[in-house]
């Protein structure tokens, strides 16, 4: 299969990481070429660590190989899967659709990454919404298990059926959700993160100690606040503040210790500091 990866920051790399580790031809786009060189060291990093542990067995130079990094769109054409994974605003990804129209294939499915913009308000940007749908990674890609398939209206049930297949080919599980705000994973995180944050605030304990009390009595691999760091602080309040918007409901309200750090552009693991120095 041919699979074209728009976008190369941490989630653009690793889908197109995933994608060529199964045996796809991949080809990973990106306007600025400082980022397809970051991600192509990253990449080889990542499957030299999969190689080292025995996770992948190929040759890791094989799995690069089958990746071509560009800054020109128009290579990836003959996708039969275009996977958009760029900033979270609206405008940039409807101008990005605006070129995917012009290229991509009657069959070609298009997918977008999106962690909480509506599917169907993206499918308006797109000529045959009946091959458009969300398949939402999780971060680090080559490591977590779930995809999150997000139907829109106008999603064909086929296209959410070869979905489904290509998830599993990629060694994850899906799990397909209707478009409703933050689908099923941020949704139900995204108030955890925020619960965290005000007990944090509240005085009801230290940091450590609340992310302590997810670790070890609750078996989560991050406590709440150190997750959200290494989410980023920025992208958790623009998630919250459109569950808030769509919900209007105030469970999904940015708390102020998340707006005062993202004004300080203390954004988590990215910049050094969040809740915690790195
Ligand atoms: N490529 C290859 N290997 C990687 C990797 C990558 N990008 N990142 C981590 N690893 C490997 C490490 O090499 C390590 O391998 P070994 O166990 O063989 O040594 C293993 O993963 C574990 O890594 P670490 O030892 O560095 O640290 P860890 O045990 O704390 O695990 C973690 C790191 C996998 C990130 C783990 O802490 C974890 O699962 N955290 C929760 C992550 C999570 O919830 N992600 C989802 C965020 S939400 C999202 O993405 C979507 C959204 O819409 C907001």
């Amino acid at each position: 299969m041919n699979v074209t990866v728009i976008g190369a920051g941490t989630m653009g790399r690793g889908i197109a990481q995933v994608f060529a580790q199964v045996g796809n031809e991949v080809v990973l786009t990106d306007v600025y070429q400082k980022a397809l060189e970051t991600a192509a060291n990253e990449i080889q990093k990542s499957l030299g660590k999969l190689h080292s542990k025995g996770a992948i067995t190929e040759a890791p130079e094989l799995v690069y190989g089958r990746i071509k990094f560009t800054e020109d769109l128009s290579l990836g054409r003959d996708a039969d899967i275009f996977i958009e994974a760029v900033l979270e605003k609206l405008e940039i990804k409807e101008a990005l659709y605006k070129q995917l129209n012009e290229i991509a294939g009657e069959n070609s499915i298009i997918a977008s990454n999106t962690s909480s913009i509506s599917i169907n308000a993206l499918s308006a940007a797109i000529k045959k919404p009946e091959n458009f749908l969300g398949l939402h990674f999780f971060n680090p890609v080559p490591i977590m298990k779930l995809v999150e398939i997000i139907k829109g209206v106008r999603t064909s049930a086929s296209v959410v059926e070869k979905a489904i297949e290509i998830t599993r080919q990629l060694g994850k599980e899906p799990v397909t959700s209707q478009d409703f705000p933050g689908f099923i994973s941020n949704r139900i995180l995204m108030p955890l993160i925020r619960e965290a944050i005000l007990a944090l605030e509240e005085g009801v304990s230290s940091r450590e100690d609340i992310d302590k009390t997810l670790k070890l009595g609750m078996n989560h691999p991050m406590g709440p606040l150190e997750l959200a760091d290494f989410i980023g602080l920025d992208v958790v309040q623009d998630i919250m503040a459109v569950l808030y918007e769509e919900f209007g409901d105030p469970r999904f309200k940015p708390p102020v210790t998340l707006r005062n750090l993202v004004n300080a552009r203390k954004l988590g693991r990215k910049s050094g500091e969040g809740f915690y120095k790195y």
